[in-house]
């Protein structure tokens, strides 16, 4: 049996996703099965390097999670060439320059999304990396989410007929920070435009590839953006002014003459089936597609609603509904999306959520600003 190593260097994963979703439950979680067994004779291992400007918090998180190798040297690391790929999950507003570095090094890219803070620069570092012929991939990661993966059982099962509208509701009561014992749960740049952030551009990127790969291309876009609180308590216990939307309201036309809206806040208290939820209406049955869960209503289990508001309402609106049962373990999606990118690298199997792709989530964002800004609607072009 060959062990084929890896060497992966993981850049900003002192952060939150990046320690969470990518060093522990993806990288790690790989190593801690035995690698990617792709054969018989062949198992793929990552070995990372873990690379920062703040060396203390590197060193404590090498210490937690038994990674042996970190430095702030990450020229030094470019230059080696016992590493193949870059991956970066570092703050928004500082991963151009990153990428930049790698792809002029040789290495094979992943990137958290959004890959740059405008479309020009998204396309730009796609066109880097396929000029310089270097493998690259961006996070996408709901679409191996477990109730996503349901969904599009239901919809290739033509479980929907044909599908109609979707809303989806995303959001969860971000705290301020001004109570002791109430801390924020986000980092305060996410509220700081000039950081990269702000709900349109985090979740639009989502939006723009869980829509088309699910519900069907998107061709305009109507947003609304709003910041509901104006001041948040920072990391530091300072109060600051959030410049920058907290919600958005966004409604997307399809090619098909799909409807889609969805709702972003970080000022709304959940009550609902799940973080994030996409309501899908079809012609001939529905679906409330969650995380992790879905639950479906045929036409045949459809009840018949009249409208009285001076009695209770007769009908228990949830009863009728279904959920699709699980069909085996679902693996954290994060490291699905790994294990694919690094079966691209070794074996060069097709990967398509590329830079390229990632660059079309950056301008849908980009396009719901402006929309935003002009109150109008927007039809996406094709990204040159
Ligand atoms: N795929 C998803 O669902 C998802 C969810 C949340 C965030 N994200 C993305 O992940 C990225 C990180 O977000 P987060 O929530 O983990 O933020 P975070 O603030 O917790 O982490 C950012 C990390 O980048 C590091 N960093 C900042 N500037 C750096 C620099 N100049 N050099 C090296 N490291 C630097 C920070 O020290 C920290 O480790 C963002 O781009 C965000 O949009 C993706």
């Amino acid at each position: 049996m060959e062990v084929r190593r890896i060497g992966i260097i993981m850049n900003g994963v002192t952060g939150r996703m990046g320690t969470n979703q990518h060093l522990k439950r993806s990288i790690l979680a790989i190593i801690a099965q035995g690698g990617i067994r792709v054969s018989d004779q062949l198992v793929l291992m990552p070995d990372p390097i873990l690379t920062g400007r703040n060396a203390a918090k590197l060193q404590a998180l090498a210490h937690e999670t038994g990674v042996e190798k970190w430095t702030t040297d990450l020229d030094g690391t470019l230059a080696d060439s016992d590493y193949e790929i870059f991956f970066d999950a570092s703050g928004t507003a500082y991963r151009v320059p990153f990428i930049e570095k790698a792809i002029a090094a040789g290495k094979a890219i992943y990137s958290e999304k959004p890959t740059a803070m405008t479309s020009q620069e998204a396309v730009r570092l796609a066109t880097l990396a396929e000029q310089a012929g270097v493998k690259n991939g961006v996070v996408q990661d709901k679409l191996w989410l477990p109730g996503l993966r349901k969904f599009l059982m239901l919809k290739d099962q033509g479980f929907f007929g044909d599908i109609l509208s979707v809303r989806g509701e995303f959001g969860y009561w971000v705290f301020t920070g001004e109570h002791l014992d109430q801390p924020a749960q986000r980092p305060s740049w996410n509220y700081r435009k000039v950081e990269g952030g702000g709900m349109i551009v985090d979740m639009l990127c989502h939006w723009r590839y869980v829509i088309d790969n699910l519900f069907g291309a998107v061709q305009s876009v109507s947003c609304l953006g709003a910041t509901h609180i104006p001041q948040r308590i920072d990391e530091s216990g300072q109060a600051y002014a959030c410049d920058t939307d907290d919600s958005c309201y966004a409604t997307f036309a399809l090619e098909n003459d799909v409807v889609a809206h969805f709702n972003c806040s970080w000022c709304t208290r959940v009550r609902r089936d799940d973080l994030l939820t996409m309501h899908v209406d079809g012609s001939k049955g529905s679906a409330v597609v969650g995380l992790r869960k879905c639950w479906v209503q045929p036409q045949a289990m459809t009840p018949k609603p009249v409208w009285n508001p001076d009695i209770d309402n007769p009908i228990d609106f949830f009863a009728n509904w279904q959920e699709v049962p699980d069909f085996g373990p679902y693996d954290n999606a994060f490291k699905i999306q790994w294990e694919l990118f690094l079966r691209h690298i070794i074996l060069d199997e097709p990967f398509r959520w590329t830079l390229r792709e990632g660059a079309k989530g950056v301008q849908l964002a980009e396009l719901g600003l402006e929309s935003w800004a002009q109150r109008r609607w927007i039809d996406i072009p094709a990204l040159g």
